[in-house]
């Protein structure tokens, strides 16, 4: 069988030391494989968060291992001195909040990843335009970031975290500040570009209403991981 496209081992987080640490992940375990889009769950400050952001290296772990596509990434320490050119070329990644550049408009957030990654200016643009079109925002192209509601916000930061088509997509709560036809699109497009793309993807969220749509669930509580037993129908496609 193939290698997972995310697989997490016995990974831990502990934040601070001494008398203030706080323990956020415990020995957590954790396989997603290419094309899957698996749901994580879990009260506020169970270690949500810090579970992404370690697997996005945009945090350091503790302990434990984490491989991409059976290549080891981090191992006690990181493989990669560049953690930035891991990010960009492998991981796409939904922040709880909408971290956008303010000075540049929807179009150039979203082009600029791809123009990094050495996408002509043109290319880079349609495939922005394309992602905008889908999410409902194709008239906000041109605006600046602050001229753009809550909801649009998060709508370009989606189509941003998608526009290289990364083989991994960290999703945190991709859908809280959205409508509940809009979060469905969402999780349309993100289950589309799982299957075309065989992209491994993990959406955290409280959002009652999509979770029904995820096949596995993992659930989060005081930092120790498990995976939801039993079939679930799930993915059965969106009507929208
Ligand atoms: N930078 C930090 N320094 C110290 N403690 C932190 C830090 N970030 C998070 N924590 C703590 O780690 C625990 C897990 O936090 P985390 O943000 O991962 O939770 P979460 O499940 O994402 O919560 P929420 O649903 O509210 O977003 C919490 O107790 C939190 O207070
Ligand atoms: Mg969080």
């Amino acid at each position: 069988m193939d290698n997972p496209a995310i697989l997490v081992e016995n990974l831990s987080k502990t934040y601070g030391s001494g008398a203030s640490a706080v323990t956020a992940l415990k020995e957590a375990s954790l396989t997603v494989r290419a094309g899957e889009v698996v749901g994580l769950l879990g009260p506020s400050g169970s270690g949500k968060t810090t579970l992404l952001q370690c697997l996005g290296a945009i945090i350091d772990p503790s302990g434990g291992r984490i491989s991409l596509g059976g290549e080891v990434i981090y191992d006690g320490g990181w493989h990669y001195a560049d953690r930035r050119t891991l990010r960009r070329d492998r991981i796409g990644f939904i922040f709880q909040r909408p971290y956008l550049i303010p000075f540049m408009d929807a179009t150039e957030n979203i082009a600029i990843l791809p123009m990094l990654q050495g996408r002509s200016n043109a290319e880079a643009g349609a495939r922005a335009r394309e992602l905008l079109a889908t999410l409902d925002i194709a008239h906000r192209a041109e605006a600046r970031i602050e001229q753009l509601s809550g909801g649009e916000q998060q709508r370009v930061a989606i189509a941003r975290a998608l526009a290289n088509r990364p083989p991994v997509i960290l999703a945190d709560e991709p859908t809280a500040p959205l409508d509940s036809h809009r979060a469905l699109v969402v999780m349309q497009l993100l289950q589309d570009m799982a299957e075309k793309n065989h992209t491994a993807i993990i959406v955290v969220t409280h959002d009652e209403s999509i979770i029904p749509l995820f096949r596995r669930l993992y659930r989060l509580r005081d930092g120790v991981l498990h995976e939801e037993q039993g079939e679930r129908e799930g993915e059965q496609g969106v009507a929208t």
